[in-house]
C-alpha cells in the first residue's frame, strides 16, 4: 500500500483563478506562467487544463517549453529567461517558442544565426536583474532592424508590485511607457500577478499571471482567498502514530518541544523530504477532523508532530491537511519565514499529484 502523502490538484480552481486574472487584466491578455513545473502542480496537467482559456504560456527555459509541446499543445510559449545558447534559437523557430532576449550576448547569437524566431526584448526599468537599459535598447533594435518583423514585443518586470505602498511600480511603469512610445508596433507586457491587484495599474497588451493561478497570494498584505482566489493544491497526509506525552517529555530532533501538561500527540507521514518546510516551527497550523491543530517540535525528513489536544479522538489513519482549503499555503509559508511560491514549487517528486476537475 502506498504512503498516503499526496498533493491533490483542483484543476477547476486553476481555471477559476485564470478567469479571475483575465477579468482583472481588462483589455490585456494573460499569458499563463507555468514555469517550475507549473509552480509545482505539474506543467503538463496545468497547461492542458488551461489550453482552451489561455492564448499563450510563459516558462523560464526551453525544457519547460518542450514539456508543453509534449502535451500536443501548439500555443506560443514565451521563454522568460531567453535562450541559453545559440542552438536554442533554431529550436525556438522550429517549435514556435518566443525567447525574451535580455543581453547583448543573446543578440549576437541571433545575428550570427540564419534563423528568425519571434522574439521579445527585455527592458530593465529598475529591477536590475535582467534586461537592457533604456539607452541600450535603441542600439539593440537598430542592430536587429534588418531582420524585419522579428521583434514581437517589449517586456519589463516589477520589483515591488506586491507592496501597494511602494512607489517603485509607478516609477518603473513611467520608464516603460516613455521607452515604449518609440516602438508603437511592439506589443507590451509589464505585470505579474501582483500587478492585477494594483488599482489603476496599466497592463498593456499582455499580463503575466503566475502565482495567482495557483491560488496563493502575490501580495504582502492579503492572502489568496482574501483576493478571491481558490487554492489549487492541497497537501495531505495521515497520522501514522498517536501517543500521549507526559509532562516533561520532549518530541523530535533536538527535543525542542516539551509537554507542559499531558498531551495527545500525533505523527504525520510528511516532512521536508516531501517539501514541507523544515523552518515551519511550533505553532504552524494543520487541519484534522474539522479542527485546526498545531505543529510541535522540529520537522523531520519524512515526519512531523502535531499537538492533538483539540482532537482527542484522533487515531492512526486520520487524514491531515498540511495546506489547502482549510489552512492556507500563504499562512504556512509565513510560519516558515518564506512565501507560498517556495512551498508550492518545493513539493518533491515523491509526492504523487492527484488531479481532479
Ligand atoms: C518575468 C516574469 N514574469 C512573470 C512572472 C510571474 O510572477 P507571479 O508568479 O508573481 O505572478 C515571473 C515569476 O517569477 C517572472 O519572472
Amino acid at each position: 500500500m502506498p504512503r498516503n502523502t499526496v498533493a491533490r490538484i483542483d484543476l477547476d480552481a486553476l481555471r477559476f483563478n485564470f478567469e479571475l486574472a483575465a477579468a482583472k487584466a481588462g483589455s490585456a491578455r494573460p499569458m499563463a506562467v507555468v514555469k517550475a513545473d507549473g509552480y509545482g502542480h505539474g506543467i503538463g496537467a496545468v497547461a492542458r487544463a488551461l489550453a482552451t482559456a489561455a492564448e499563450c504560456f510563459a516558462v523560464a527555459c526551453i525544457e519547460e517549453a518542450q514539456a508543453i509541446r509534449a502535451e500536443g499543445l501548439t500555443h506560443p510559449v514565451v521563454l522568460l529567461e531567453g535562450v541559453h545558447d545559440q542552438a536554442d534559437l533554431k529550436t525556438c523557430l522550429k517549435e514556435g517558442f518566443e525567447p525574451v532576449l535580455h543581453s547583448s550576448v543573446q543578440v549576437d547569437w541571433l545575428i550570427s544565426e540564419q534563423v528568425r524566431p519571434v522574439i521579445w526584448l527585455k527592458l530593465n526599468t529598475g529591477m536590475n536583474r535582467l534586461g537592457f537599459n533604456a539607452r541600450e535598447l535603441d542600439n539593440v533594435v537598430e542592430r536587429l532592424a534588418p531582420r524585419e518583423g522579428l521583434i514581437k514585443g517589449l517586456m519589463t518586470h516589477f520589483s515591488c508590485a506586491d507592496d501597494l505602498d511602494n512607489a517603485e511600480t509607478a516609477a518603473q511603469t513611467e520608464v516603460f511607457v516613455n521607452v515604449s512610445e518609440a516602438y508603437p508596433d511592439f506589443q507590451r507586457s509589464v505585470g505579474n500577478s501582483a500587478a492585477h491587484f494594483r488599482p489603476g495599474q496599466a497592463l498593456f497588451e499582455w499580463s503575466r499571471p503566475g502565482i495567482m493561478l495557483y491560488g496563493a497570494t502575490p501580495m504582502i498584505s492579503q492572502s489568496g482567498p482574501e483576493l478571491g482566489l481558490r487554492p489549487v493544491m492541497s497537501l495531505e497526509s495521515e497520522l501514522i502514530a498517536v501517543r500521549t506525552l507526559a509532562v516533561g517529555e520532549q518530541v523530535g530532533y533536538g527535543g525542542s518541544w516539551t509537554a507542559e501538561k499531558p498531551t495527545s500527540m500525533g505523527i504525520v507521514a510528511v516532512g521536508y523530504g516531501d517539501g514541507y518546510p523544515r523552518h515551519a516551527g511550533t505553532g504552524t497550523p494543520a487541519w484534522i477532523s474539522g479542527c485546526r491543530v498545531n505543529l510541535i517540535g522540529r520537522v523531520s525528513m519524512d515526519m512531523l508532530a502535531l499537538d492533538l489536544s483539540a482532537v482527542p479522538d484522533a487515531s492512526i489513519g486520520d487524514k491531515v491537511e498540511l495546506w489547502g482549503a482549510h489552512v492556507g499555503v500563504d499562512e504556512v509559508a509565513r510560519h516558515a519565514g518564506t512565501i507560498a511560491y517556495e512551498l508550492l514549487t518545493g513539493v518533491t517528486a515523491r509526492v504523487p499529484r492527484l488531479y481532479s476537475e
